[in-house]
């Protein structure tokens, strides 16, 4: 096996004076070949021949999602387009979508870094990879795919959706490892349960999860019912896709950032401001060695940590509180859905499905949280107990009074990807 492209560094030196020297490349690349990023550097006064530090990185302007739209389709490409060889493109809620494109180097590289991923989250050539996170213009399906063959592991390309094949595939193939966002893990292990077979017993033992927020409750819940260890895996289509960070299964404490590759910052969302690591802001990354689409400075809009290497010279991300864009503000405090998420599983009585709603009530907003009770607790009286226990713990730990609805089992939608925890009324 190759080591994946796995750089030999004896430490952080070695380590960031490879990425001052990818770095200097890569904002050349950038400026001498989008135009874009030759108009916004000059217009700032930032020029490649000034980086002689990582930190002079915070000279150069930032790169934002609208910088893609307003470049749409191609205009941040950075080689000709006859080089490109695959494109990715995410559905803007709204408007054009996002397109980002990928040279055969660029889809080399992402192989080895989601097949590393795999590895480091204890998965070996030779295992059988179920891959359900959906195929096609998402990164999610054909990330995983082209890094689980890398590793030289057994694939099957199941993508998302189609619940109860899913889990037959699972019972008669029996893979080893599930590559699938969090919150169909849980759909999928009900779906079993539904077949007959306890979700425990499974094939499975190493689950990569991710692609939405999580918490370490979350990750319980997950382990508890497949039985697996679950790590979470990072990533976003504007920057690569999956595998830009992933988590160590010995330590499971964040995913580690592929930091050969990327450059990482956080900043202060409001004055665009450096903070040091440690201090919690908005994740800004940096493309170190991509071909078809450098990306200087973007944006992320994910709200999280810098942490120190534990198992390898790389930094880590704490977990990912939420999106700048996913906040809710109810009454003037602002809630994060992953802060209830964490209160809902402390609860006694109630289930990992839930929704919350905004609605109106009278000129001030309301939150109302759904969810479901298990099954051992669906009469009124515990479903009663549950909802008022939730509220007390919401009140006391986040400051705001919110509606509790506690629904029986299997009512609340499932997710098949990506969960939408959040409905505006
Ligand atoms: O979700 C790429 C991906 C696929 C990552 C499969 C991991 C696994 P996008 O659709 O562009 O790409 O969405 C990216 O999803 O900015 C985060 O807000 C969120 N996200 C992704 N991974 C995590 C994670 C893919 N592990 C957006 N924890 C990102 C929390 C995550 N949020």
């Amino acid at each position: 096996m190759s080591n994946l492209g796995f750089p030999k560094l004896a430490g952080r030196d070695e380590l960031r004076s490879l990425q001052l020297e990818r770095l200097r490349r890569a904002v050349h690349h950038a400026y001498r070949n989008v135009e874009h990023y030759r108009r916004s550097f000059d217009a700032r006064g930032a020029h490649p021949d000034d980086l002689r530090d990582l930190e002079d990185l915070a000279r150069f302007p930032f790169l934002s999602k609208q910088d893609f739209r307003d470049n749409y389709p191609f205009g941040l490409f950075a080689v000709p387009r006859e080089k490109v060889a695959r494109v990715h493109a995410s559905s803007g809620t709204t408007g054009r979508p996002t397109v980002v494109g990928y040279t055969q180097g660029d889809i080399d590289t992402w192989a080895d870094l989601v097949a590393r991923s795999i590895r480091f989250a204890g998965g070996r050539p030779g295992q059988i990879v179920h891959i359900a996170y959906g195929y096609g213009l998402f990164t999610g399906g054909l990330g995983a795919h082209y890094g689980a063959e890398r590793l030289g592991c057994t694939v099957i390309p199941m993508s998302g959706g189609q619940t109860e094949r899913q889990a037959q595939l699972i019972r008669e193939l029996r893979p080893d490892i599930i590559m699938v966002t969090p919150s169909y893990a849980l759909n999928i292990a009900e779906e079993l349960a539904r077949q007959g077979v306890d979700p425990r017993e499974c094939s499975l033992s190493i689950g990569i999860l991710g692609a939405e927020p999580w918490t370490e409750a979350m990750r319980s819940e997950v382990q508890s019912t497949l039985g697996i260890d679950a790590v979470d895996i990072y990533g976003l289509s504007e920057v690569m896709g999956p595998g830009i960070a992933s988590e160590c299964v010995e330590t499971k404490d964040g995913p580690v950032i592929w930091e050969d590759h990327f450059y990482p910052e956080i900043i202060d969302p409001d004055t665009g401001e450096v903070r040091a690591d440690g201090e919690e802001g908005e994740l800004v990354l940096t493309s170190l060695t991509k071909e078809a689409l450098p990306v200087i400075r973007y944006r992320t809009r994910d709200l999280t940590r810098l942490l120190p290497p534990t198992s390898c010279s790389m930094r880590r991300l704490a977990r990912i509180t939420g999106r700048t864009d996913d906040m809710l503000i109810v009454r003037g405090v602002n809630v994060f859905p992953s802060q209830i998420e964490e209160l809902i599983l402390r609860t006694a009585g109630l289930s990992p499905h839930y929704r919350l709603e905004m609605a109106r009530a009278g000129h001030l907003n309301a939150l109302i949280v759904h969810v479901e009770c298990v099954a051992q607790s669906a009469d009124d009286d515990s479903r009663r107990r549950a909802a008022r226990e939730l509220g007390h713990r919401v009140k006391s730990l986040i400051g705001i009074t919110i509606d509790v609805a506690v629904h029986l089992p299997g009512t609340i939608e499932r997710s098949v990807g990506k969960a939408k925890r959040f409905h505006d009324r």
